[in-house]
């Protein structure tokens, strides 16, 4: 199971998904760039959730807050106090594992005896200004939470929304993790897409199932096999500070089964702390009753590279190829994206560079990249070119060959049935729109 893991590690690399970051200076711990095709696959999956549960809900308003915030805000969330994670040492190598990683006491690299766990605080810190001095930290947001949480009050004034109501965010977060690693499954500086959703306190359990739900059609649209995820809910004691109840959707991972996404019963934790240490009234007032409360919170978040991951590793299929010309291994790499998701969406790819074919299908490539995300490819044999696309997920590829010169058709083939089928060149658009759509 671990080899999948490599296959789309060197996938990644190999077609432009994600490669390390900094690597001409040998890299800096676990980070990692997104290239041409990692950052279409991201974008996409961070469009759609916007469109999907801000842009078509009439309850969900989006912020785009600033990334470091007064660190009051983090003093009130509990995470100066609250946000840490035990960490061990070998008395061996030294080296620092998250306890959760050591089994038996022992140093999971060279077995030696381990130290007693120490709270380690995982906010990175810096300094804002010339001077560094303790009055001048701040720390990179480690969620996206909190400023749905900071920023309450002014949408309830400027935008009066009627309670059951949400505020989502996308964006940057970053921890100080102990141990990174797994490609980009825990990562130091790493993005959220998130949803406070403000409810009645009587009403939690009915948001909180509407959610769960939301949930689970939003990884069968990405992809994921519901046979792959669990839904755990998270027993006392182990939930993170400020929850009530938590279900974690952990997906199975090569490298085991592990968190996915998460789904948060926060009660009035937050507005209540904030309200406590800003001095702000963060109530909201009942139109109907005059009644001011303050609302309690269901959060479902999502990571986006986690989202990533296992849309990749969902997507990869190995099939044995129908024909395979020198060079080319017999097994044909797909990625079989959902179409809304596949970074390129159609390749434009004369059957030679004969100067009148690459004319009628640059024309062709300018049509349709007005409408959808293509490339336009020349280089090597047409059976090269169908792989390289099979195996970056492309959904359609245009094939303009000396026919075309003459019946003005191309054809138009299907990734995952190769079917190849004549379409007019002034029907490939709605023809390519309606494929696009199944
Ligand atoms: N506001 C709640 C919150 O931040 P979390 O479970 O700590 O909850 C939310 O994080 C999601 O962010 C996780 O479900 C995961 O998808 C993603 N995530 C958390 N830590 C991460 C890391 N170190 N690298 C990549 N993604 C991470």
């Amino acid at each position: 199971m671990e080899d999948k893991m490599q296959q789309i590690v060197s996938l990644a690399k190999r077609r432009g998904f994600i490669f390390p970051g900094s690597e001409i200076y040998g890299g800096l711990a676990n980070s990692w760039d997104f290239g041409p095709l990692g950052v279409e696959l991201k974008n996409n999956i961070k469009q759609e959730w916007w469109k999907r549960f801000v842009h078509q809900r009439a309850d969900i308003v989006g912020i785009d807050a600033a990334l470091l915030m007064n660190p009051k805000v983090w003093e009130a969330s509990g995470h100066v106090a609250g946000f840490n994670d035990p960490l061990v040492e070998c008395k061996k190598c030294h080296k620092r594992f998250r306890q959760d990683e050591v089994i038996n006491s022992k140093c999971p690299e060279c077995s030696g005896e381990i130290t007693q766990p120490k709270q380690f605080n995982l906010m990175l810190k810096t300094f804002l200004g010339p001077a560094q001095e303790k009055a001048n930290i701040v720390y990179f947001r480690p969620e996206t939470a909190q400023a749905m949480f900071v920023d309450f009050k002014t949408i309830l004034d400027t935008n009066h929304p009627k309670i059951p109501f949400g505020i989502a965010q996308q964006g940057k977060a970053f921890r100080n993790e102990i141990t990174p690693g797994n490609f980009v499954f825990r990562m130091r500086e790493f993005e959220q897409m998130e949803i406070e959703y403000f409810v009645k306190e009587s009403e939690w359990e009915k948001y909180f199932e509407h959610w769960l739900g939301e949930m689970k059609q939003w990884l069968k649209d990405l992809g994921v096999a519901s046979s792959k995820l669990h839904y755990v809910d998270i027993p006392d004691g182990e939930r993170a500070h400020y929850s009530k109840r938590t279900v974690d959707i952990e997906y199975e991972y090569p490298f085991g089964q592990k968190e996915l996404y998460g789904l948060a019963y926060r009660g009035d934790f937050d507005l209540k702390n904030h309200m406590k240490a800003s001095g702000q009234d963060m109530r909201y007032t009942d139109t109907e009753t005059n009644e001011k409360f303050l609302p309690h919170v269901i959060e479902p978040t999502w990571g986006v590279e986690r989202s990533v991951l296992a849309a990749m590793l969902e997507a990869y299929h190995e099939e044995q190829a129908p024909t395979a010309e020198e060079g080319e291994s017999a097994t044909r790499v797909i990625m079989k994206f959902p179409a809304w998701l596949a970074p390129v969406k159609v390749a434009v790819l004369p059957l030679s560079k004969k100067p009148e074919l690459s004319k009628v299908a640059k024309d062709i490539f300018e049509t349709l990249a007005k409408e959808f995300v293509c490339e336009y490819d020349e280089t090597q044999s047409i059976g090269k070119r169908y792989r390289r696309q099979d195996e970056i997920g492309t959904p359609l590829a245009v094939t303009v060959d000396f026919e075309t010169l003459e019946k003005e058709d191309v054809t138009l083939r299907d990734r995952d049935t190769m079917k190849q089928e004549r379409i007019k060149i002034k029907d490939l658009v709605s023809a390519i729109y309606g494929r696009l759509q199944t």
